[in-house]
C-alpha cells in the first residue's frame, strides 16, 4: 500500500464516497485523525462544504477519486447506487489501484456486497462490507459500531481508519457476515423504534405527559441506546433534523425480510412493522424520521389524515 507521511505515522491516502447524514461527520471524522483525504458526492455542495471544513480534497468523479487513493469508503442510500458505482456507470473497478482496499459501510443486502466484492476483487482490489449501528450523534462523535464481514487481514488493515469512525469493531465472519448483522440489529431496531412510538402516543392518549413518559422509558428496563439517542426527536419532532428518513427505513426492512425469505426464517413483527411503515409513507411521512411514526399515529388518532 502506498502511504504518504504525515508526522511520524504514514497513513494510508483514504477516498470516501457519499457525503449524506451519516457520511459527512463520518468522512469529517477521517480528516480530523490526520489521514489525507479526498471525498465525492453526487450532490457536489456537501463534497464542497467538506473541503472547506476539513482540508479534504473534492474529487471530479468517483472514477477520479478511486485512482487516487489507498483505502476508499462508500456510504450510500442503497445497494443499487453501490452497485452502481463498483458494477457500473461509477466506473470505480476500472480506475482502483492494485491492492486498494475498499469498504462499504451502507446499508445493503449481503448478496449485493458479495456482487461488488467480486468486482473488486476482479479488478485487483480487495473489499470489506462494514456497515455500521448507531445514528448521526454516534456517526459524529466517532462512536459507531461497525460490524465487518472479510477477510480478517484486510479488517486488520483497515482497523486505523475505521478506529476513526467508531468505538467499537466486530469481525462476524466472510464477507456478507457484516451485512448479515446489520440487517438482524436493524431487525430489533425497527421493533423497538415501533414499539416506543405506539406505547407513547398510547400514554399520552391516556393523559400522561409525552417528557415524564419518556423520562420513564430512558431509565427502565426498555433504555437502550436508541431510545437514548432518539430521545429529543421523539419529543420535539418538529425542532431536530431527521437523523434518517423513513424511506431508508423501509428499504432495510424489505432487505431484511428478503433475507429471512432466503435463509428459511421468519420475521412476522418485521411484516407488521413495515405495513406500519408503508401506511406512515403513503400519509407524508416519507422524508420524516422513523420515529415520526409516533407522529403518524398521533394524526391517525386525532383524524388528521
Ligand atoms: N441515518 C442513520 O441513522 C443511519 C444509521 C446507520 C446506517 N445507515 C445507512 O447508511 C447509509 C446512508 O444513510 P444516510 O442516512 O447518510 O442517508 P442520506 O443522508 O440519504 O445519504 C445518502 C447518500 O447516498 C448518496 N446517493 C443517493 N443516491 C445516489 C445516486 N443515485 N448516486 C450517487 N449517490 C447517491 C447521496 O448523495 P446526495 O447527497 O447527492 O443525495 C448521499 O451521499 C444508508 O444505507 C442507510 O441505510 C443510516
Amino acid at each position: 500500500m502506498s502511504t504518504e507521511t504525515t508526522g511520524a505515522a504514514p497513513k494510508p491516502r483514504v477516498g470516501f464516497i457519499g457525503l449524506g447524514r451519516m457520511g459527512f461527520p463520518m468522512a469529517a471524522n477521517i480528516a480530523a485523525a490526520g489521514f489525507p483525504l479526498s471525498v465525492w458526492n453526487r450532490t457536489a455542495s456537501k463534497a464542497e462544504a467538506l473541503a472547506a471544513q476539513t482540508g479534504a480534497a473534492a474529487a471530479s468523479s468517483p472514477e477520479a477519486l478511486a485512482g487516487s487513493v489507498d483505502v476508499l469508503i462508500t456510504m450510500v442510500a442503497d445497494g443499487r447506487v453501490l452497485l452502481d458505482l463498483y458494477t457500473g456507470g461509477g466506473g470505480v473497478c476500472g480506475a482502483l489501484r492494485e491492492g486498494a482496499l475498499c469498504a462499504d459501510m451502507s446499508t445493503v443486502n449481503p448478496d449485493e456486497s458479495r456482487r461488488a466484492a467480486a468486482a473488486v476483487e476482479a479488478a485487483g482490489g480487495r473489499f470489506v462490507d462494514a456497515p455500521v449501528s448507531g445514528s448521526t450523534p454516534l456517526a459524529e462523535a466517532g462512536t459507531l459500531t461497525i460490524m465487518a464481514g472479510g477477510r480478517a487481514e484486510d479488517l486488520e488493515r483497515l482497523r486505523p481508519v475505521f478506529d476513526a469512525m467508531s468505538s467499537r469493531i466486530y469481525h462476524m465472519g466472510p464477507l456478507g457476515a457484516g451485512a448479515t448483522t446489520k440487517l438482524a440489529v436493524n431487525t430489533v431496531v425497527y421493533g423497538l423504534g415501533q414499539s416506543v412510538a405506539e406505547a407513547l402516543v398510547m400514554a399520552e392518549a391516556a393523559g400522561l405527559e409525552r417528557e415524564a413518559v419518556y423520562e420513564v422509558f430512558a431509565n427502565s428496563a426498555v433504555g437502550a441506546p436508541f431510545v437514548h439517542y432518539r430521545r429529543e426527536i421523539f419529543l420535539t419532532p418538529d425542532e431536530v433534523p431527521p437523523p434518517f428518513s423513513m424511506v431508508l427505513a423501509k428499504k432495510d426492512l424489505d432487505l431484511a425480510l428478503a433475507l429471512a425469505d432466503s435463509a428459511g426464517a421468519s420475521l412476522p413483527q418485521a411484516v407488521l412493522n413495515r405495513s406500519v411503515l408503508m401506511e406512515a409513507i403513503r400519509a407524508g411521512y416519507g422524508e420524516d424520521d422513523m420515529s415520526a411514526v409516533a407522529e403518524y399515529l398521533r394524526s391517525a388518532r386525532a383524524g388528521e389524515k
